[in-house]
C-alpha cells in the first residue's frame, strides 16, 4: 500500500458549498499533527501522525477549504477540546442566548437544539431564559459530562438523520444552534437540509463561525487547522443556504476568536424580513476584494512574512539569555508553532488553564504544558501569546507580570512586543 492510500486524510475535490472545482491555492503548510492531539510525555513521538494542511479558495463561491479532510471519527470521538470558561466566552454565550431569544421573539418553553454542544455551557444559558434544551455532540466523554450535569446530550454527529430522529422524539425546534462547529462539517448540504426539517416553520438556524474576512485581513493563519474544514463569509453562506431551501435573515459580527460572524437563517417559506446587516456585509465582502485572486495571494505573502520574522524574533531573545514561554496552549498555537518551526528548543514551557492539557506536550512542538501557577512560580522574561484571541483579558490578568518587567509577543496581525508601557 502506498503512503498516500494509507493516509486517513482525503483530498478535497468538489466545493462543498457550490459543487465547483476551480480552486485557487492559498497556503500550504505541509504535513502537521492534529492540533488537539496533545501528547503524553511517556508517548513515543516517532510515529506522531501528520496530515497535509493547506487552504484553497473556490473561484465561484469563494469558500476557503482545507485541501485535505481528516476522517471525523479520528478527529472527534475521543475529543478533549473543552469550551473555554474564560470571562470573554462566558459573557459571549449569555449574550448569544439573549440575542436569539430576544430578536426572534422565542416563546418560553421552545426547543433549542445545539450541535457540537460540548459540555453544555451554551445550552445552560438558554435554559436560564426558560427554553427547553437538547445537545448533540459526537465526543462521547464530553456528551456524558454534559448529560451528567443536567444538559441532556445525544452522543452523536449531527446529520439529517439525527435531525429527523430528534424531530420525532422531541418535536420541532424553535432554534438550532451551532457555535464554532459548522466550519468543522464536511457535508454541509446534508446538515442544512436536516436543520430545515427539524425547525418549526418560523424557527431559526444560528451558526457562529470565524469570519473569513477577519482571518484574511488580520493574518490569522493559525485559525487554519485540520478541524476547520471551511472558512466562511456571508456571501458563501448565502449560496449554501439558498441551495438547500433556507435563507439568511440576519448577521452579527462578534469579536470572539479573532472575529466571528453569527449568521441567522430561516426556512425560505418563513416570514422573516432580511435585516440590512446581511446586504451590508455582502457589500463589504465585494468591495474588500473577497472575490479577487489578488486578496488571497496578498494574504499568503503576509503569512510568509510572519513565518520569516517570528522565529528570529523569538530566537534573538533566547540568544540574549532571556527565557521565553508560551501563554496558552490553544489548538491554533500548534499551527503557529508548526508553521514557524518553533519548538521546545525555543519555548521552555507553555501555561494553560485547561486541566486536561496540563502535564501533556503540545503536538508537533513537544513543549510541556503547565498550569498558570507554575508560570507564576517560574516566570519567563517573555511570553509568546499563543491564545492571542484573549489578548485583552490576558494582558489585564497579567498586569503584575508586565509591571515587573515581563513582556508579551503578540504574533498576529504581525509580531509585536507588548510591555507595561504599552498598556
Ligand atoms: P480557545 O481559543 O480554543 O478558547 O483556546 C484558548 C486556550 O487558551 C485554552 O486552552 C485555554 C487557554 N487560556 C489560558 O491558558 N489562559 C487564559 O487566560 C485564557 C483566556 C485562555
Ligand atoms: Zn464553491
Amino acid at each position: 500500500m502506498s503512503e498516500e492510500s494509507r493516509d486517513p486524510a482525503r483530498q478535497v475535490e468538489a466545493c462543498r458549498v457550490c459543487g465547483g472545482a476551480d480552486w485557487q491555492e492559498v497556503v500550504s503548510f505541509g504535513p502537521l499533527p492534529l492540533a488537539n492531539s496533545y501528547l503524553d510525555p511517556a508517548d513515543s513521538f516517532d510515529d506522531e501522525p501528520r496530515h497535509p494542511l493547506g487552504v484553497v479558495s473556490c473561484r465561484s463561491c469563494r469558500l476557503m477549504s482545507l485541501t485535505h479532510t481528516v476522517d471525523p471519527e479520528v478527529l472527534y470521538r475521543r475529543y478533549f477540546y473543552v469550551t473555554s470558561d474564560s470571562e470573554t466566552i462566558t459573557r459571549h454565550m449569555r449574550a448569544i442566548a439573549e440575542l436569539c431569544v430576544g430578536r426572534f421573539a422565542m416563546p418560553r418553553g421552545g426547543l433549542v437544539v445545539e450541535m457540537g454542544s460540548n459540555t453544555g455551557q451554551q445550552l445552560a444559558a438558554f435554559r436560564d431564559l426558560g427554553m427547553e434544551i437538547l445537545g448533540v455532540d459526537p465526543a462521547r466523554d464530553l456528551a456524558a459530562i454534559a448529560t451528567g450535569s443536567g444538559v441532556e446530550t445525544l452522543p452523536d454527529f449531527f446529520s439529517a438523520a439525527t435531525a429527523a430522529r430528534i424531530a420525532k422524539e422531541y418535536g420541532r425546534a424553535r432554534l438550532v444552534l451551532g457555535r464554532h462547529v459548522f466550519a468543522h462539517i464536511d457535508d454541509v448540504g446534508d446538515i442544512v437540509r436536516g436543520v430545515r426539517e427539524l425547525l418549526e416553520p418560523e424557527g431559526v438556524f444560528a451558526i457562529e463561525v470565524p469570519y473569513a474576512l477577519d482571518m484574511l485581513e488580520h493574518n490569522e493563519f493559525d485559525t487554519i487547522y485540520h478541524e476547520h474544514l471551511s472558512y466562511y463569509a456571508v456571501s458563501t453562506l448565502s449560496t449554501l443556504f439558498e441551495r438547500h431551501g433556507m435563507r439568511i435573515v440576519d448577521v452579527e459580527r462578534a469579536a470572539v476568536h479573532g472575529g466571528s460572524i453569527i449568521v441567522f437563517a430561516g426556512r425560505d417559506d418563513a416570514s422573516w424580513q432580511e435585516r440590512p446587516a446581511v446586504a451590508e456585509l455582502r457589500r463589504l465582502e465585494r468591495v474588500s476584494g473577497f472575490f479577487d485572486d489578488a486578496t488571497y495571494t496578498a494574504f499568503a505573502g503576509r503569512v510568509e512574512h510572519i513565518r520569516k520574522t517570528l522565529p528570529p524574533l523569538v530566537r534573538g531573545l533566547v540568544a540574549d539569555g532571556l527565557r521565553v514561554a508560551g501563554y496558552g496552549a490553544p489548538a491554533k498555537g500548534n499551527t503557529l508553532l508548526g508553521v514557524c518551526g518553533l519548538g521546545s528548543d525555543d519555548l521552555e514551557f507553555c501555561v494553560d488553564t485547561t486541566d486536561l492539557k496540563q502535564g501533556k506536550l503540545q503536538p508537533g512542538a513537544h513543549i510541556p504544558i503547565h498550569s498558570p501557577a507554575y508560570g507564576a512560580q517560574h516566570p519567563p522574561d517573555v511570553y509568546l501569546l499563543l491564545a492571542w484571541n484573549y489578548a485583552e483579558e490576558i494582558l489585564r490578568k497579567e498586569r503584575a507580570f508586565l509591571e515587573s518587567g515581563g513582556r508579551f509577543i503578540v504574533p498576529v496581525p504581525e509580531p509585536r512586543i507588548v510591555s507595561a508601557e504599552d498598556l
